[in-house]
Order: C-alpha cells, then sequence, then structure tokens
C-alpha cells in the first residue's frame, strides 16, 4: 500500500467541453499528475501535485538510451456517475512485462492501481460530459540517472497523467485505409517489440509519415520477411472469414498484447463467433480478400477501441478493398458489445471494471 501525499491545486471549476470535437483525443490534462521515484532498489516520494513540468538532469538515461515504457488504459463513467477503470490489471500486468523487457524495476499491481485510482479520484470532476468520452491514462516510467552511459538506469521516475478524451476517430466509425509496405518493419525476433516502450514509437514515424502520404491512417506492418502480418502502429490486426471467425494474429514477440484483442477473444462467446490466433500468411490474406473469404477486417486497441478497416493500400499504390469497403456486421457488433460493456450498459465478465472509490 502506497502512502500518498498529496500537493493540491484550489479546484478550478468544472470544464465546459462543449463537443466531441472540441475535446479531442489526448490533447487535454487533468489538473494533476501522480509522481514516484526509485532509487537504492525502493519506489519510494508517491505524490499527486499539481500538473508540471518534470525536472530532468540533461544527461538522464532515458532521454539518450530510450529506457522509457508507458501504458494507455481508459475509464468511464457510468450511469450511477461513479467512474470505472477497464482492465486496469492487465495493463498493470504489460506495465510490469514491458519493465523487465527494458531492465527497470516493476510496481506491484496493487500499487498501480492505487495511484491510477487516486489521481482519477482527484480529477474526477473534469471527466467530460459528452457521448464516447473517457479518461485517457497514461503511467509511464522513465531512467533518470545522469549518466552517458549505455547501461540500466540506477533511478527511476513513475508518473501518472490523464487526458479527459473524446473519440479518437472524431468521424466516427467508418473505415480506415492502412499501408502494407516492405520498407519498413516495426520489430524483429528477439528485439522488444512486444513491450510499451518509446522505441517502438519512434521507429513507426517513418512509416507513418509514409502511410499519410497514401491516405491512410496507419501502417500495417509484416515480420521482416514481409511474408506474416504483425500488427498496426498503435492497433492489433484482426479479420473475419465468411465462416463468422474471427481471426487475431498469434501474439509473438514482435507483437504487443493488446489487451483489446485479449477482450474481444474473451467475448467470442457473446459475439456469436469463435475468435482464433494463428499466423497469417500476407499473400493468403490479400488472396482471402479477392476471392471473397476474407469479409471484414480491422484494427483493435484501447485508442482505436475497434477501427473497421476498408482499404490497403501497397507500395506501388495499388489499393484492395475489404468487402465492400465498408464497417461490416461482425466487426460493428464487435465495437457496440465492447463499447456497451465499457460504459456499463452491458455486463462487464467479472474484474473488467473497477469503480475509483471516492476518498476525498
Ligand atoms: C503497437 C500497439 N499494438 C497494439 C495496441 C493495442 O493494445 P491495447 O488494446 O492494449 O491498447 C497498441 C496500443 O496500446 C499498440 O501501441
Amino acid at each position: 500500500m502506497l502512502e500518498i501525499k498529496y500537493e493540491l491545486k484550489p479546484q478550478r471549476k468544472k470544464e465546459q467541453f462543449v463537443s466531441d470535437k472540441s475535446l479531442g483525443f489526448g490533447l487535454l490534462r487533468t489538473d494533476h499528475m501522480f509522481l514516484m521515484d526509485y532509487s537504492d532498489g525502493k519506489w519510494h516520494s508517491a505524490r499527486i501535485i499539481p500538473y508540471q513540468e518534470l525536472n530532468l538532469f540533461p544527461g538522464a538515461v532515458s532521454l539518450h538510451y530510450g529506457q522509457n515504457i508507458f501504458e494507455g488504459l481508459k475509464a468511464f463513467k457510468h450511469k450511477d456517475r461513479e467512474i470505472y477503470t477497464f482492465r486496469i490489471d492487465k495493463h498493470a500486468e504489460r506495465f510490469n512485462n514491458s519493465a523487465e523487457a527494458l531492465c527497470m524495476p516493476k510496481i506491484s499491481i496493487e500499487d498501480q492501481i492505487q495511484a491510477i485510482h487516486s489521481l482519477v479520484d482527484i480529477d474526477r470532476n473534469l471527466f467530460p460530459e459528452v457521448k464516447d468520452a473517457s479518461f485517457y491514462i497514461r503511467p509511464f516510467m522513465f531512467g533518470t540517472q545522469d549518466c552517458l552511459g549505455v547501461k540500466p538506469s540506477n533511478t527511476y521516475t513513475y508518473c501518472v497523467i490523464i487526458s479527459p478524451s473524446g473519440s479518437y476517430y472524431p468521424q466516427g466509425f467508418h473505415p480506415i485505409k492502412l499501408l502494407i509496405t516492405k520498407q519498413f518493419h516495426r520489430a524483429a525476433p528477439g528485439g522488444i517489440g512486444n513491450a510499451k516502450t518509446g522505441g517502438n514509437y519512434a521507429a513507426s514515424l517513418r512509416a507513418a509519415v509514409k502511410a499519410a502520404s497514401f491516405g491512410a491512417k496507419q501502417v500495417l506492418y509484416t515480420d521482416v520477411n514481409n511474408k506474416t502480418i504483425e500488427e498496426a502502429g498503435a492497433m492489433n490486426h484482426f479479420h473475419v472469414t465468411k465462416d463468422r471467425e474471427i481471426i487475431i494474429p498469434k501474439f509473438t514477440d514482435t507483437i504487443l498484447k493488446s489487451v483489446t484483442s485479449t477482450s474481444i477473444i474473451e467475448l467470442a462467446s457473446r459475439l456469436g463467433c469463435k475468435v482464433k490466433q494463428e499466423t497469417i500468411y500476407l499473400d493468403e490474406f490479400i488472396k482471402g480478400i479477392n476471392n471473397g473469404f476474407v469479409t471484414e477486417a480491422g484494427g483493435l486497441g484501447t485508442a482505436a477501441v475497434v477501427s473497421p478497416v476498408g482499404t490497403y493500400v501497397f507500395d506501388d499504390g495499388k489499393e484492395l478493398i475489404v468487402g465492400n469497403g465498408e464497417a461490416g456486421p461482425i466487426t460493428r457488433k464487435m465495437y457496440n458489445l465492447f463499447t456497451a460493456i465499457q460504459i456499463g450498459e452491458e455486463k462487464a465478465p467479472e474484474g473488467w471494471l473497477k469503480k475509483v472509490q471516492r476518498k476525498l
């Protein structure tokens, strides 16, 4: 159990979130942040303070050698006016897996939950009262030792910030386009592709710029041999077959184990579909779209939720349209069930939603 010190701003008046569009996704911040430091083998100085700049030595290991990790999870307001975090334990578990991959210290699941819930509780009055709103919560950890040498830091800071957010895709539930390129790869076997660390996203920026030049929202990465489908820049991938099977690439060390994908797998019976994980060969996938075996496709992620993919574009500019290019019925069903569970309108499986207790 953490002993948290509070240094609070005088409560701001409730912000006026006029519409979903004015909110955006990830742009705004609440009033406070959670901080905790690590030195001499221990976490200490847990505190909630006003949102502000961080103090960091210019030689901090994380700035030079990228020793940082993060998570992205959401909280929702239900009809009872209480706020619930979604699958926070799964995100906390993955945070510790990322910590292990980057030689960083872990934080117990209970302490992560306490840190996040305490911050949400303090800033609960800033939850936006608009449709599709969430608190997008960003816990992160970075090496702080002032040391120009490639080795694990001996000091760290853990921080949590919150962004009151609207929908990731303000245009609504419309199919997106993904670029399939042989030019860039996101992760290599034996690397850290299954960790949520800044370097993986830095490595995706050039590819994302190329995707945008094709009018595509993200890149759908293949393995380094351009043979199998891995995942997109910020979401896992799925497709649906004409036999009503939802297929998600097998989790490997080059794919982030998505909490959304895991949840869809667990919801299979309520979706009325089989959900399978397997190795997906790109040439078979393309053949499947052309001969109608693949009927729908999309992405899965906390931010993007369930995003239908209508079109794939390749390096030569050729396009491949999935079905009739529109969001399909199973993708829509996945989205509807998943979001209804998050906002408390459909029954959530045991433990998926945790109520943020009112302490102050
Ligand atoms: C590379 C990558 N893959 C997949 C996902 C989806 O994971 P989750 O559903 O846990 O948000 C994300 C987003 O977190 C991501 O950044």
